[in-house]
């Protein structure tokens, strides 16, 4: 029978007890992590959150009848214990915060026995993810994913404070709405009142922090969840965590800084991390030019270098036809890689191939001088080495290209770069390189639709100078967007937005939208404004990204306490799943059969 915390109250969690105690008496509570009987003595490890601390009973203090109660100890038992703190008598242990003393235990309370757990709880745990996310609740108690979630505590908490003390109202916005265009797809949730109707979970906060700036709340933030029905990746999920801003009379340089001054105090007191201000800024053009993304991490160089101008007369067709189809061809130098065996450049073309390269041009400089190529043969000594020069290649570098259409040489190296330094050991995650990107093409156009879509989203504000452009050469304007980026991940995204009508209307008309359309769907928006509304701009960053970066993990399923897998569904709930007849009546729904 489990017993009850009558006339107990916990003195200190494990760890907040200290040499400092010694000869007091406290009183904790936790799991049992393990428990070792050595005849006479049993030793157990009491686990908190806070950590883990030593017990020790013995039927001298704690009476045969206690001593029997501690014998039956097994695994992940809660139990409460009244002890005195002592210096250890054992071996000190380095590892642990309170491994210089223990407890001697006078009172024991088993509040709660416990089964043998499907895996063991502990740090960096050997079991499958699937199998820990089915029992969440006892892979929540690994100290590695309570670390993370106790600092993803410690962001959303400084960044409140940081936010208030700059003037930002934290205002609530609606979870059921209408469709926001973010470019994913909505989830939907039927309204019974009126059948045949949906509210749309939000994508984002955007149209409702727009609408609060036209009613005057100037600084609005919010921590606020999103809802984007997209396929999922290690840093996606379909519910995840906006910290949502917008101002109000304020440009791109505003915006910048007092996110600049954000990031600074998050890094500095949560992970003791100097963030150098300002940050770095590049345009989107120079980020794709020089790393072949928009996201680029700038830990590292192997940068891409445009040779399209060096072999243009070549004689290796695969280069010249890829020019004369208006595309490109552009390399990197995996420098002092010229030594790679075949069989791992033969992988690095696979992975090529995967993102739609038709294949992967490669030319190690040996030491001798000569080369081994996939290529050389088609090419001359002079044209070779022109190329070896226009990539600063030198002995024992291996050189690798992409000929092809802009887009795909871009994303082929910039994926590739990123791979070589994966393979290499070139990404340490204790680097934090913090990057701004800017002046992003506001649109870009859409071959599966037809047409041009927002880049950002469509309350983005054109570039004053690209203004004229926008009818004849949409593909050419730059918008007022940023990005900010840490370490190749996109960490948030924000833009200046339109606040005049006539731009706003002008920019639903590119997008394809006839007035009606726009009007029937962002109305409210558009009516807003002829009201009176402030210039305004804001930013969202993803929480679960920038807390996965801060907890170097590699996914934001260990920032998040109850996360989705891949194909968007919960392993422990089970969720999404199939609901009452009823429940589909009363909504007025009926599911079509899948075969019909
Ligand atoms: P954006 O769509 O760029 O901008 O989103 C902002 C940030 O949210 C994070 N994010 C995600 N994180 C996890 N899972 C997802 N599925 C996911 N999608 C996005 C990213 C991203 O940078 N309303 C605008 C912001 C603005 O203009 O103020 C917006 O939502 O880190
Ligand atoms: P092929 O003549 O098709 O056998 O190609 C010769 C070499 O060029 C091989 O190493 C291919 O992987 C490479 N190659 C083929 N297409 C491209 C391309 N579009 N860009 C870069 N290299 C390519």
């Amino acid at each position: 029978m489990a017993e009850t915390m009558k006339g107990l109250h916990r003195s200190h969690r494990c760890t907040e007890v200290s040499n400092a105690n010694i000869g007091e008496t406290v009183t904790v509570m936790g799991w049992v992590q393990k428990s070792r009987n050595k005849g006479g003595i049993i030793f157990v490890d009491l686990r908190d959150r806070s950590g883990i601390l030593q017990i020790i009973f013995e039927e001298n203090d704690i009476g045969v009848e206690g001593f029997e109660k501690a014998e039956k100890l097994r695994s992940e038992f809660v139990i409460a214990v009244v002890g005195k703190v002592e210096k250890r008598s054992g071996a000190v242990n380095e590892n642990l915060a309170t491994g210089d003393i223990e407890i001697r235990a006078t009172e024991l309370r088993i509040l709660s026995e416990a089964e043998t757990p499907p895996f063991p709880i502990e740090e960096d745990s050997k079991t499958k993810e699937d199998l820990r996310l089915k029992y969440r609740y006892l892979d929540l108690r690994r100290p590695d994913l309570q670390k993370n979630l106790i600092m993803r505590s410690k962001v959303a908490t400084l960044t409140r404070q940081f936010l208030a003390d700059e003037g930002f109202l934290e205002i609530e916005t609606p979870m059921l709405t209408k469709s926001t265009p973010e470019g994913a797809r909505d989830y939907l949730v039927p309204s019974r009142v009126h059948p045949g109707n949906f509210y749309a979970l939000p994508q984002s906060p955007q149209l409702f922090k727009q609408l609060l700036m036209c009613s005057g709340y100037d600084r609005y933030f919010q921590i606020v969840k999103c809802f984007r029905d997209e396929d999922l990746r290690a840093d996606r999920q379909p519910e995840f965590t906006q910290i949502d801003m917008e101002l109000s009379f304020v440009d791109i340089d505003d915006v910048i800084d007092v996110n600049e001054r954000l990031l600074q105090k998050l890094f500095k007191e949560t992970i003791g991390v100097d963030v150098q201000l300002p940050i770095q800024r590049m345009t989107y053009a120079e980020a794709m030019d020089r790393f072949g993304s928009d996201k680029p991490d700038i830990r590292f160089g192997m940068e891409l270098k445009n040779v399209s101008e060096v072999i243009e007369n070549c004689g290796f067709s695969v280069f010249t036809s890829a020019l004369e189809k208006g595309g490109s061809v552009r390399g990197i130098n995996a420098e002092g890689q010229g030594e790679m065996p075949r069989k791992k450049i033969d992988a690095l073309v696979e992975f090529a191939k995967g993102f739609g390269a038709k294949g992967l041009a490669y030319l190690a400089v040996n030491s001798d001088g000569t080369y081994k190529s996939s290529f050389a043969k088609f090419m001359t000594e002079e044209e070779l080495s022109n190329l070896v020069t226009a990539m600063s290649g030198k002995p024992g570098d291996l050189l690798l290209f992409a000929a092809d259409e802009d887009d795909v040489v871009f994303d082929v190296l910039g994926n590739l770069r990123l791979e070589i330094a994966k393979n290499l050991d070139l990404l340490d995650k204790d680097d934090y390189k913090f990057l701004w990107v800017t002046e992003f093409p506001l649109l870009e156009y859409s071959k599966e639709e037809g047409r041009y879509t927002a880049k950002h989203h469509p309350f983005t504000m054109p570039m004053e100078e690209d203004l004229s452009l926008i009818d004849t050469e949409p593909g050419k304007v730059r918008a007022k967007a940023y990005d900010i980026v840490l370490n190749g991940t996109e960490i948030g995204g924000g833009s200046v937005r339109i606040y005049q009508n006539n731009i706003q209307e002008k920019m639903f008309e590119v997008l394809g939208f006839s007035k009606e359309d726009a009007y029937d769907r962002f109305g409210f928006l558009l009516n807003a404004f002829k009201y009176g509304v402030p210039p305004h701009a804001g930013l969202a960053y993803g929480l679960d990204r920038l807390v996965m970066l801060m907890a170097k993990e590699d996914s934001i399923r260990d920032v998040i306490a109850f996360p989705k897998v891949k194909d968007a569904s919960c392993l422990m709930t089970d969720a999404p799943n199939m609901v009452d007849l009823k429940q589909l009546d009363e909504l007025g729904i009926r599911v079509a059969d899948k075969t019909e």
